[in-house]
């Protein structure tokens, strides 16, 4: 169903395939309410960096789904650079179906959790009915459980995504990216010891899958030490918390990384600034004034993500 803009969403695979060729990752945001919204999508405008707005199962049972398309509705008419709007981690059929009927340009099956026939069955399902309507799919091979770093070979193979399967499961359900486990996980507590990502994995994956095809990165925020101290220095208790080191992203954006997910550092940013606020202002109950600093710290947090993950800063 098209929005009721003149200004439409974008199918993500446009996008995707667009960083590829431009040797840059899109990131793509949760968002769950008014002000998540507008701090990323006036991030974007000022860089002039697509956008992936994506929308949980969770997101949609706390605002409803209505309320977030009129948001984004409003959204599109206040920007101009493309937008996807995307479901992320949808359970099954029902949910895509759901999405694609209400305006989505995009939405992932999450079938990671069946094994190999019935997630193919299932991704199968929703890109027939996806594709026919202009609408982009995402699934996830593997599993994004936290490892511990020292993890065996064999205990890897179990977890992570089989470069063999990925060229199987791309090839029978024509889905249009793929989600990857290659170490990351989603939360704040990524790795216990040292973060590693199994790049050797991931090149395996492009080779096999080839290097025109869009890869997907889950759990890939870095908890920025900075927002973490915020928090707790305003009476968060998140100790220990550790994500993506930065530097790694140029590196998977090389092995076919073209959209790179953050939800957890938005909400880092978002609850250090407003824990700051009411520190410094006790005496503050009205909304406004803790949302403000709120929203800008997230716009500021995502205008870094898209520095770090590339632009071409033409869109
Ligand atoms: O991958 C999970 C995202 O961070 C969304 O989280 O299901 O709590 O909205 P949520
Ligand atoms: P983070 O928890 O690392 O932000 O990951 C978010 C994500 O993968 C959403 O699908
Ligand atoms: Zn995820």
């Amino acid at each position: 169903m098209p929005l009721c803009t003149s200004r439409q969403l974008v199918p993500t695979k446009e996008l995707l395939l667009k960083a590829l060729k431009g040797k840059y990752a899109v990131g793509a945001y949760n968002v769950n309410n008014m002000e998540l919204l507008q701090a990323i999508v006036e991030a974007g405008n000022e860089l002039r960096a697509p956008l992936i707005l994506q929308v949980s199962e969770g997101a949609r049972k706390y605002a409803d789904q209505t309320y977030l398309i009129k948001l984004v509705e409003a959204a599109l008419e206040s920007s101009d650079i493309p937008i996807a709007l995307h479901l992320d981690h949808g359970e099954g059929v029902e949910i895509c179906k759901a999405c694609i009927d209400g305006g989505f340009s995009s939405v992932m099956i999450d079938g990671s959790k069946h094994p190999f026939e019935e997630n193919v069955a299932i991704v199968k399902q929703v890109v027939d009915y996806a594709h026919a309507r202009g609408v982009s799919v995402e699934a996830e091979l593997g599993r994004l459980a936290g490892v511990e770093d020292n993890i065996s070979v064999s205990e890897k193979d179990a977890i992570f995504t089989n470069p063999r399967e990925a060229k199987e499961f791309i090839e029978r359900t024509g889905v249009d990216s793929l989600a990857v486990a290659i170490g990351t996980s989603h939360g704040a507590y990524k790795f216990k010891g040292e973060a590693k990502l199994d790049f050797e994995r991931l090149a395996e994956i492009q080779e096999a899958v080839g290097q025109g095809y869009p890869l997907v990165l889950h759990g890939a925020s870095s908890v920025p030490e900075e927002l973490v101290k915020i928090c707790n220095d305003n009476g968060a208790e998140i100790p220990g918390a550790k994500g993506v080191p930065e530097e790694m992203f140029s590196q998977a954006t090389k092995l076919g990384v073209a959209k790179i997910n953050v939800d957890t550092d938005l909400r880092l940013a978002f609850t250090g600034a407003i824990r700051k606020h009411f520190k410094e202002n006790p005496s503050h109950f009205d909304p406004r004034q803790y949302l403000k600093p709120a929203r800008a710290a997230v716009k500021e947090i995502v205008k870094h993500k898209i520095q770090v993950f590339g632009t071409d800063g033409k869109a």
